[in-house]
């Protein structure tokens, strides 16, 4: 608790706060009775959301928590999740209307309208068929931001089968050890894609992964980039193969609780869980919040998530709740800095972006970048404004506000978890009053506290741990595989209450201030990495005896990875630069680049407790380059001087 009360103290009182136009709120989907509604009657407000979508049969019961923490939404109630994302948008007369705005980084371009992606569905689902698959198999998703990964996605749901995306960004190994704890039975995956001007090569890692896979019996290959790729025999190409099918499917309807899909996330131990997600109250909560967050008209809106199918985001507000609500979107393959770094405000002024969702992360890298990047593009179709990921700091919502939104577009910053499955907490564009940095308040329809370590909720002013005080239908319903670890990971602190992870703050107007994570995750450009992980990784290297890491604060990525490293004996006389490098290159080949840490620091010791535990904050004060606290509980305290002594001579940046 005293940590989050320092944050608590540092944060500055801020005072400003923006009202949303009144011809904004004239227009909103919905205004502030909403919040009456869900509160006078919370399951009927959730049964209401749901019979938005299309049920084969109707649910009985709204919510079974007779088996907390293991929740049933929608009791006895059918429906088919890519019915509901694309036929029935086209059997309503809106076959012709675009879906996906596609644009390859190279500026090829593609649209798609809703009876094209029906059919490609169709034809993706009968493929999925003739490969054996049948419901509740899983398939792994090594994709890019193309439009077969949103096909391949509602083709799973189509037949029932769990998907399981894994980053493309991802090792082989990564994907080696996702694809085996699901037992996946199919890779989709493309030959590459199109990364900062040149071909990014997929297929060897999946090759490499389905070597070692022996649950894998097909890899269906998109063909992206035509580069040259090995060829073995359980691959598949997906021009041959996919569009060969008929383009007509049957969708049968599933149970409200037949898993969709599974996504692994990175928790406190080095084992990534695989959070597992069903049909019925997920599709019901992604769809309403979309709706009411982002305000979506589906006549004349074109919205823009730039998330990744890799992460929850690109599944719940690209995938499921846009096409749920019959969006039509931009979709786009590559980096913002390609050909130049103005390549998003030139994507929002040729599409005519009306909502933007985005992270922190990228909002502030554009801050580096300069002004002049966005004023050179007509932004004025924008409308709606989005954030995600991790806390965003006052100076860059009020950057993102005025230069990007033009002081006219409310700004959504939106709370939630790859657990939570949709967003929790976020104003409302059309009725809540923001302030710069805030996520305001839990949406209508969900429990919200921030209480103490006892699990007393503690009133305005104060500070503490975010939990979730209510059942929600898109609550994860498990870790595959684990479920005694789902209980203990987010019900065990206190029962009572979903445990978020997260400190949180309720200042004097009862605003909440998410201060980020409590617990050994990091939070680097939005992407959920846990020190362990980083940490395991590094020790399977050869020279590595022990290795502590820790998140530090920067200033555009949230957090950067810091490690501390001490080498086996008879390593010492190495060469530290080259096997800094060695050791940076050794965790991006374990994990992904996105775990590489930014600084290794090789070290004699370590500063632990005489206990023998870690001591993270003090590694955190190093590695942030602040004053050294209060060191006594230290077994050897001249260790922390070491330490700070080491720490420009073998810090590599890139
Ligand atoms: C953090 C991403 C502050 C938080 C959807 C959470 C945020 C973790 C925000 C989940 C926000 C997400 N303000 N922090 N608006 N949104 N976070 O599973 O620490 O990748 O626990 O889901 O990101 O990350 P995940």
């Amino acid at each position: 608790m005293s940590e989050i009360q320092k944050t608590l103290d540092n944060l500055s009182q801020e005072n400003r706060t923006f009202m949303p136009s009144p011809e904004f709120a004239a227009n909103a989907n919905v205004n502030a009775g909403i919040y009456e509604e869900a509160e006078a009657d919370r399951l009927g407000f959730w049964a209401k959301q749901a019979r938005e979508l299309d049920w084969d049969n109707d649910f009985t019961d709204v919510l079974d928590w007779s088996d907390a923490p293991f929740a049933k939404w929608f009791v006895g109630g059918k429906l088919n999740v890519a019915y509901n994302c694309v036929d029935r948008h086209v059997h309503a007369g809106h076959g012709d209307q675009v879906a996906l705005q596609f644009e390859g980084e190279p500026g090829d371009q593609l649209n798609i309208t809703y009876r094209e992606l029906m059919e490609r569905v169709c034809k993706a689902a009968n493929a999925l068929t003739e490969l054996g698959i049948s419901a509740g198999d899983r398939i792994a998703i090594y994709m890019p931001m193309i439009p077969e990964a949103v096909v391949a996605m509602l083709a799973c749901a189509r037949v029932g089968a769990v998907h399981s995306v894994v980053f493309a960004g991802f090792s082989a190994e990564a994907l080696r050890s996702r694809i085996h704890d699901a037992q996946a039975k199919l890779v989709i995956t493309a030959d590459g894609q199109n990364r900062r001007g040149s071909v990014m090569s997929l297929k060897p890692a999946v090759d490499e992964a389905v070597a070692a896979s022996p649950s894998v019996n097909h890899v269906l290959v998109v063909q992206r980039c035509g580069n040259e790729i090995t060829w073995g025999p359980k691959d598949v190409w997906w021009h041959e193969f996919v569009e060969s099918q008929s383009s007509e499917h049957t969708p049968v309807a599933f149970d409200s609780e037949h898993p969709l899909f599974i996504l692994y996330t990175s928790g406190t131990t080095g084992k990534p869980k695989g959070i597992l997600h069903t049909t019925g109250g997920y599709l019901t909560q992604v769809a309403y919040t979309h709706r009411v967050v982002f305000d979506l008209k589906p006549d004349t809106d074109v919205y823009w998530c730039t998330a990744d199918i890799g992460w929850v985001t690109g599944h719940s507000y690209i995938v499921y709740g846009p096409l749920a609500n019959r969006v039509t979107q931009v979709i786009y393959e590559g980096t913002p800095d390609t050909p130049g770094k103005d390549r998003w405000w030139d994507i929002i002024e040729r599409h005519g972006v009306t909502i933007l969702y985005t992270a922190p992360t990228a909002i502030r890298t554009f801050m580096k970048w300069g002004d002049e990047l966005p004023a050179s593009h007509d932004l004025s179709s924008l409308r709606v404004l989005g954030s995600v990921g991790e806390p965003i700091n006052p100076e860059a919502w009020m950057w993102y506000r005025s230069v990007i939104g033009g002081n006219k577009c409310p700004i959504v910053d939106t709370w939630w978890q790859t657990e939570t499955g949709g967003i929790m907490i976020s104003p409302l564009p059309g009725v809540t009053a923001t302030k710069p940095g805030s996520a305001m308040r839990g949406l209508p329809g969900i429990g919200v506290a921030v209480v103490d370590d006892a699990g007393t909720p503690l009133g305005n002013g104060k500070g503490g741990f975010l939990v979730l005080t209510e059942p929600w239908p898109a609550m994860l319903r498990g870790i595959w595989g684990d479920n005694q670890r789902f209980v203990d990971t987010y019900w065990s602190k206190w029962p009572q209450y979903y445990f978020a992870g997260d400190g949180a703050k309720l200042d004097n107007d009862g605003a909440l201030w998410l201060l980020g994570r409590v617990d050994d995750v990091m939070n680097v450009s939005g992407h959920r990495i846990s020190t362990t992980e980083v940490e395991s990784a590094l020790v399977s290297h050869p020279s590595v005896a022990e290795a502590a890491v820790v998140g530090a604060a920067d200033e555009t990525t949230g957090q950067a990875i810091v490690a501390f490293v001490i080498l086996r004996g008879g390593m010492e006389g190495q060469d530290g630069t080259s096997l800094v490098t060695e050791l940076r290159n050794h965790v991006s080949n374990e994990i992904g680049a996105i775990a590489k840490p930014k600084k290794i620091m090789i070290v004699p010791e370590l500063p632990k407790t005489r206990s023998g535990k870690i001591l993270r904050r003090l590694l955190q004060d190093v590695a942030e380059h602040r004053e050294i606290g209060d060191s006594m509980t230290l077994a050897d305290p001249s260790v922390i001087n070491l330490i700070s002594a080491g720490l420009e001579s073998s810090s590599t940046d890139d």
